[in-house]
């Protein structure tokens, strides 16, 4: 891609052209847009070309000329917000620094990117911006942030600092969105830009499952395998903003950053505030081809530590089989079972502490529950450890109940307006994580056990929303600061747990998939992608969800039938075929199985751990999305493009229908590929153009022999002769 910036006339930076690579050349000035307009308000006298309102900008200032969204808006001491960032220097070196306690895409050689920082002055605040650029080498990726820093004597206010702002010269876009809610996460929706500002935002304290902080802007005619898409994606999980402004020009701004309303920094002598980082993703040849970016770069250079590279352990969690009532025997009658199934990790979800027999007790009070447990999690894990396995454990650490010691010890800790009613949301409350004093606390609690413990996994769950934030750790003028301090907050706790227990396997989840956000992928690989575990379901939650994450950062699980949430009833075998997309495990009570369900089990699981590596590593293509159609159809491609996994579901069974074929993707159109369960050796390109036959012909058109019926599901495995 390329990116071509320009030092303005009056030295605010202009954007002049984004999008596919062109060639270099000395000037690009002619793309500057000047043209004379009656009315506007222009900046030079004597002028009439040069308007603010007009020109494409990186930094836009609010109230001079420039009437759309701005990047900054900063209150000075005598009232005004009123600014003028100008240039002053740049800087390009090789590498990417990170940001201090945000995450951030990174890299691990000086040489897969080059950075810019641009410094730009407001001479009478004495007060510096840098805009901080880099590009991939080897990936069309550009990440962006700010950083502002006081160094003259005013004590000034920071209400809102954009981490990205790009003007594009026209709004002939469609915008695509994950939206949803609690256990319907990251469903697609597409819609045209249209005049004014639409926008994608949390105002929860949690980045949410109504609006996942991402969105692409693609051409009309764009489709999954061909056209222009840019990608934003925000890598931050608390409340944010991300917009598009389109004025009446046909002119199209977008801008991202911590939402305004509930941020405010004092930014005091001598202080800086840096803005979380967002990214920019531009693809020439379809919305896989933006996706299969952000995967590679979230897998390969925002994920870290060991199990960045590593396929993920097949694991049963008990949530769905026991909820909390639960005791040791029971919890190593399940895992032995597990075991013999052939799983290898064991997760104890909620209710191991003291206390927890339900949802309005003991959160906060990070100790195992003798009465369950008698040798606490030292000696669960122990036992689970001899027979053959790893354990989990699964914590909530940001969050109190009123019923708990913590509580009757600290009741200032949890966030809450004084003199007003505080809301519940499970009957839980949040920790005050803006006071680093909490977060130590807990931290501490936390390391007892899992020093006594042999834990290999952990599940951070956090499951309410925000609401009526107020921090008593805090001066009543520093109250702006408190959303952005916690989140701050959790990713300290999170750094401190890593660097002590580097070999455990974070999975983030906020009531399923509330957190999935880039920001939490940088401490935890993996993340919980929904509660809900109906298999018809999760194929559009997955679905959606592979627009910006790869299946490598996505739990996903078999669960009982009928379905906990939904009363479904769906096949084992297409349950596995989704969940195998994924991390993969079990979230059921495997004593319930039937001996014909069990061998089916160890055969799924002796699949996956056959294919895991080519699933959770290779390049998933979407092909048939499931909120257009009856059936949906996605595929993974090794690297050297000699295996390939096909998951093909249909919702309803329906009679006499079409002839099914799907065009695959991603093949080598000159290998040959065998087909398992077909008899016949295909080429790549017939695959991929005349397509794989989905319709069973010995089923018979008329449906009386195929009995499969409703939420089936087939997996095609080519390889390559
Ligand atoms: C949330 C999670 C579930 C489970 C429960 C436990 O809902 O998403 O997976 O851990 O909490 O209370």
């Amino acid at each position: 891609m390329s990116y071509i910036l320009k030092i303005l006339p009056n030295r605010q930076i202009g954007q002049l052209y984004t999008g596919k690579r062109i060639h270099d050349q000395d000037s690009f000035d002619h793309l500057l847009e000047l043209v004379q307009r009656g009315m506007s308000v222009n900046v030079f006298e004597n002028d009439r070309t040069f308007s603010l309102e007009h020109i494409k900008q990186e930094f836009p200032a609010p109230l001079q000329g420039d009437m759309r969204t701005a990047s900054i808006d900063l209150e000075q001491e005598n009232g005004s917000r009123i600014v003028q960032f100008l240039y002053e220097s740049h800087e390009i070196f090789p590498g990417k620094p990170g940001l201090t306690g945000l995450p951030a895409t990174y890299v691990e050689n000086d040489k897969e990117a080059t950075t810019l920082h641009i410094t730009l002055k407001d001479a009478l605040l004495e007060t510096k911006v840098i805009l901080k650029y880099t590009i991939y080498e080897h990936r069309p990726v550009l990440a962006r942030s700010a950083e502002i820093i006081n160094e003259g004597s005013q004590h000034l206010t920071l209400h809102a600092l954009s981490s990205f702002n790009l003007d594009l010269p026209d709004a002939q876009y469609d915008m695509i969105e994950l939206t949803g809610a609690w256990a319907r996460e990251r469903n697609i929706k597409i819609h045209p830009l249209h005049e004014g500002i639409q926008s994608i935002y949390s105002l929860r304290g949690h980045s949410s499952s109504n609006f996942n902080p991402f969105f692409a802007l693609k051409r009309k005619h764009t489709t999954e395998e061909q056209g222009e898409a840019f990608g934003f994606s925000f890598v931050y999980s608390g409340n944010f903003l991300a917009a598009v402004d389109v004025d009446t020009y046909n002119t199209a701004r977008i801008n991202i950053g911590i939402h305004p309303f509930t941020f405010s920094w004092p930014l005091k002598e001598h202080t800086s505030f840096q803005t979380p980082e967002a990214l920019l993703v531009y693809s020439s040849s379809g919305t896989n081809a933006m996706s299969q970016t952000f995967h590679s770069l979230f897998r390969e250079r925002l994920a870290r530590g060991w199990w960045r590279d590593h396929v993920r352990p097949i694991l049963i969690n008990n949530w769905e089989g026991t909820y909390m009532d639960f005791d040791e025997k029971t919890i190593l009658e399940m895992a032995q079972q597990a075991k013999d199934l052939g799983i290898e990790l064991f997760v104890l979800d909620d209710g191991w502490y003291e206390g927890r027999n339900d949802d309005t007790s003991s959160l906060g009070d990070w100790f195992p529950d003798r009465a369950k447990l008698p040798e606490g999690i030292a000696g669960l894990s122990r036992k689970i450890e001899q027979l053959g396995m790893k354990f989990g454990l699964w914590i909530e650490p940001e969050m109190i109940s009123r019923n708990s010691k913590l509580f009757r010890q600290h009741p200032q800790w949890m966030l809450q307006t004084p003199h007003r009613p505080l809301s519940h949301g499970r009957n839980q409350y949040v920790l005050d994580f803006s006071d680093p004093d909490v977060v130590d606390h807990i931290a501490g609690m936390l390391e007892n056990v899992f020093d006594s413990a042999k834990i290999s996994y952990v599940k951070w769950d956090m499951n309410r929303a925000m609401s009526e934030v107020y921090s008593s750790a805090h001066h009543s003028n520093e109250q702006g600061m408190v959303y952005h301090q916690y989140i701050l907050g959790v990713y300290s706790l999170y750094e401190r747990l890593l660097s002590r227990y580097p070999d455990i396997l974070f999975e983030s989840c906020a009531s399923g998939g509330a957190r999935f956000d880039p920001g939490m992928l940088y401490y935890a690989p993996q993340a919980w992608t929904s509660d809900d575990t109906d298999a018809a379901e999760r194929i559009k939650i997955q679905y959606g969800t592979s627009m910006v994450y790869p299946l490598s950062s996505m739990g996903s699980h078999v669960s009982a039938i009928p379905n906990h949430q939904l009363y479904r009833y769906t096949p084992l075998s297409t349950r596995a075929n989704v969940a195998y997309f994924g991390t993969f495990g079990y979230e059921l009570d495997p004593r319930q199985l039937t001996e014909e369900e069990k061998k089916t089990v160890s055969r799924q699981i002796a699949f996956m751990k056959k294919y895991r590596d080519l699933i959770q590593f290779g390049t998933f293509y979407r092909l048939l999305s499931p909120f257009d159609h009856n059936e949906c159809a996605w595929m993974v491609v090794s690297n050297d493009k000699k295996r390939a996994i096909i998951g093909y579901y249909r919702m309803m069974q329906r009679v006499n229908e079409r002839f099914g074929r799907i065009r695959l993707q991603g093949l080598d159109e000159n290998l040959k590929y065998s087909i398992q369960g077909k008899n016949y050796i295909v080429y790549g390109d017939e695959l991929m153009n005349a397509g794989l036959i989905t319709t069973d012909a010995s089923a018979g058109e008329d449906n009386k022999k195929f009995k499969e019926g409703d939420y089936l599901s087939r997996l095609y495995i080519l390889d390559a002769q």
